[in-house]
């Protein structure tokens, strides 16, 4: 049938999030671990998981559209005021309703390149346009090509602190100063959806920031370290203001009460999420050295995944890894990206790794 419709012209050249695979890297491989995604490779922390099966009783009803008990609660855990919160459907559906909320056609948002592969698309689905500004060759942001690049176009600047997928932090002196220096017109938004891993589970305060910076949103999520991911919850925090336009863009009903009530159940479990920080943390070094030992380039990493900037030889490492059942994140030409995952997935791949020609990728 032949079907008349006009698309945005912004959505043209872009393809649905990851309804394809990027690369070619292992399409027919038979998949035992997937170390793609940034996932726990552990279920929702032992306190939270009845929450999650009192909640099917309820499922017959919708949610509180403003999930007040969890705003209120985040609130308290990071000590600012429930109206400097708001929360959605997951940090990638509140980042949606900022952007929403903050830039149309016309507006740029600037971000880091490669990063977190929803940034070119949320910012598509506003109609604004999104400037990709290359990694420093350590993989950290280039604070000083953001700051070049800001321009009266220039609506919002994404940062993200560790960076997806390098796993590098930002200097909170740099953030500062770079904080400082932005235009009024701007908003900067730090995407930390990965801050709970940074220094062992000892992350930089949050207020610190939002305190000394009126343009700055802090997005946070519970789907990395608490092991939501599908559950969909996720936050920003920042001035009242913006927060209060950020809500109007909100899908109606976007956080489901089981989210809801097993996000307030993770904030009250910190010392069992501390635990498992220092797991990840552990596991992590432990791949990095192993991934070393073979010759890799391995960069330090404060996340729950490691960065191989492997440029060329990225589709054959990542189809090397997915040959002996092993997932994991190509970034064409940049580099692979492995999440810290189950120890037997580790060892799968560094064995399967260390049978492997290596030339091919060296
Ligand atoms: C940097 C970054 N931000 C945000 C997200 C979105 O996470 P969620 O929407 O599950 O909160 C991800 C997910 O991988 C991510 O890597």
């Amino acid at each position: 049938m032949n079907v008349r419709f006009v698309e945005r012209g912004m959505l043209r050249d872009l393809t649905a999030y990851r309804s394809t695979e990027p690369s070619s890297a292992g399409k027919n491989a038979a998949i035992a671990y997937d170390l793609s995604s940034n996932e726990l490779a552990l279920p929702p922390l032992p306190t939270v998981l009845p929450v999650i099966e009192e909640g099917f009783a309820r499922l017959a009803r919708y949610p509180d559209p403003a999930a007040r008990a969890l705003t209120g609660e985040i609130a308290a855990h990071i000590c600012v005021s429930a109206d400097e919160v708001a929360v959605g459907p997951g940090s990638a559906g509140v980042l949606q309703q900022i952007l929403l909320a903050l830039c149309g056609e016309g507006d740029e948002v600037l971000y880091a390149w490669p990063g977190f592969d929803a940034y070119p698309l949320l910012v598509a689905m506003c109609g604004a346009t999104g400037v990709r500004l290359p990694l420093t060759a350590s993989g950290g942001h280039d604070l000083d090509a953001f700051r070049d690049r800001v321009s009266t176009r220039t609506r919002v600047v994404i940062l993200c602190s560790p960076h997806n997928p390098t796993g590098t932090v930002i200097d909170r002196e740099q953030l500062h100063g770079f904080l400082d220096a932005l235009p009024d017109h701007v908003v900067a938004v730090l995407d930390e959806a990965y801050v709970e891993f940074e220094r062992g589970g000892d992350p930089p305060g949050l207020p610190e920031v939002l305190r000394n910076h009126g343009n700055t949103v802090m997005l946070r999520t519970f789907s990395k370290a608490y092991g939501l991911a599908g559950l969909r919850v996720g936050y920003a925090v920042g001035p009242r203001q913006v927060m209060a336009t950020v809500r109007k863009t909100a899908l109606p009903f976007g956080v489901t009460h089981m989210a809801e009530q097993a996000a307030i159940r993770s904030l009250r479990s910190e010392a069992e999420l501390r635990g498992r920080l220092a797991a990840v943390a552990a596991a992590r070094e432990e791949l990095t050295l192993g991934l070393r030992e073979l010759g890799l380039p391995v960069l330090p990493s404060q996340a729950n995944f490691v960065w191989l900037p492997l440029t060329s030889a990225t589709e054959p490492f990542a189809r090397a890894a997915a040959t002996a059942g092993v997932k994991v994140r190509a970034c064409p030409e940049h580099g692979v990206r492995i999440s810290v995952g189950e120890a037997e997935a580790h060892k799968v791949l560094i064995t399967a790794l260390g049978r492997t020609d290596r030339t091919q990728w060296s």
